[in-house]
């Protein structure tokens, strides 16, 4: 069976943004694959040096997969900080890629004009080497990430690809595996995505009243005064979460003929939307409470998936230093 590795760099709770891109994917993926969910803690120290929430941001990433359906006997979940195969493997990657090839990647420039961040560090340099670690410890085959990740597997590609030639075909070269449908979900305040950090998410344990209150204050069409005008449903933020999370297809389709004869106004579009995420959110919410209350469950899952994961990289690497005569 094909494996899988994904992760996430543990920053907070999840939201709606997330469920698009990534953990609706995974629902599916996890039926069908071998999969590992890494918790990339050590990443996060890339970009956030302050470890002080990093135990409780881990425990939600944890427990946000749960609650949407994402199920611990049939994935993997490990953490990367435990794994010190992956760190060494990550050593030995980094002898076969240069700092300009680091440099290149564009993800570099763009997290280092959010944060304003002015030199980097090597460890954020070397994110990319590590990352190919984390895949190629256990020989994954494919890696679904948002389109923003495609250098980070082109550049694991190139790794796997170099060691192979350099020593012995010990790595598969991975494939990514992004998602072609709307793949990145606009913030509530239009921009083009939904962050936490630029304050526009909802998130999946939100409660129904903050939902609501969010989707109020979500922006519509701007050419609409009033509500007899005609609007426009292409492009307009309260319509693609209507076509994302709104089950009664009929009922969108209604709702948006209505809008575009300037038969209905922006407040029931939104009414409306806000019954169909809390609909949505309703069950994700229930199971994540009474998920929280079972103490000790998001560590047990940890720690013996983290031991799993911890054996295949252990055989990985003793493969990959028998290739470089380093046993
Ligand atoms: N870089 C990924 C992100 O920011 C997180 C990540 C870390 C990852 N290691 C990974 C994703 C390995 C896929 C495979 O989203």
């Amino acid at each position: 069976m094909k494996r899988i590795l994904t992760g996430d760099r543990p920053t907070g709770k999840l939201h709606l943004g997330h469920y698009v891109g990534s953990l609706k994917n995974r629902l599916r993926l996890q039926d069908e694959f071998e999969v590992y969910l890494l918790v990339a803690d050590l990443h996060a120290l890339t970009t956030n040096t302050d470890t002080r929430s990093l135990k409780q941001n881990i425990k939600d990433l944890v427990l946000d997969q749960l609650a949407v359906g994402i199920d611990p006997k049939k994935v993997t979940f490990c953490v990367q900080s435990q794994i010190p195969e992956d760190q060494e493997l990550a050593v030995v990657f980094s002898m076969l890629v240069s700092k300009p090839r680091l440099e290149r990647i564009p993800t570099l420039k763009e997290v280092m004009r959010d944060l304003k961040i002015e030199t980097a560090s090597l460890g954020l340099l070397s994110y990319p080497v590590l990352q190919a670690a984390d895949i190629l410890m256990v020989k994954a085959n494919l890696v679904p990430v948002g389109k923003d990740q495609a250098s980070h597997i082109e550049l694991t590609r190139e790794v796997a690809q170099k060691f192979n030639s350099t020593y012995k075909e010990t790595f598969p070269v991975p494939e990514a595996l992004i998602p072609k449908d709307i793949s990145t979900l606009p913030g509530i305040d239009g921009r083009q995505k939904m962050s936490k950090s630029l304050n526009n998410a909802i998130f999946l344990s939100d409660d129904e009243e903050i939902v609501r209150e969010k989707v109020m204050k979500m922006y519509t069409d701007p050419t609409r005064i009033h509500s007899t005008d005609p609007g426009h449903v292409e492009g307009n933020l309260l319509f693609i979460y209507h076509d994302a999370f709104n089950e009664n297809r009929i009922a969108v389709e209604e709702l948006k003929r209505r809008y575009q004869e300037g038969k209905v106004g922006d407040v029931e579009v939104k009414e409306k939307l806000a019954s169909a995420l809390n609909k949505f959110l309703g069950p994700i919410r229930t199971r994540r409470r009474r998920l929280e209350k079972e103490t000790g469950l998001v560590e047990k899952i940890l720690e013996e998936g983290t031991k799993k994961t911890r054996a295949q990289a252990k055989k990985t690497l003793q493969e990959a230093k028998a290739a470089m005569n380093l046993v």
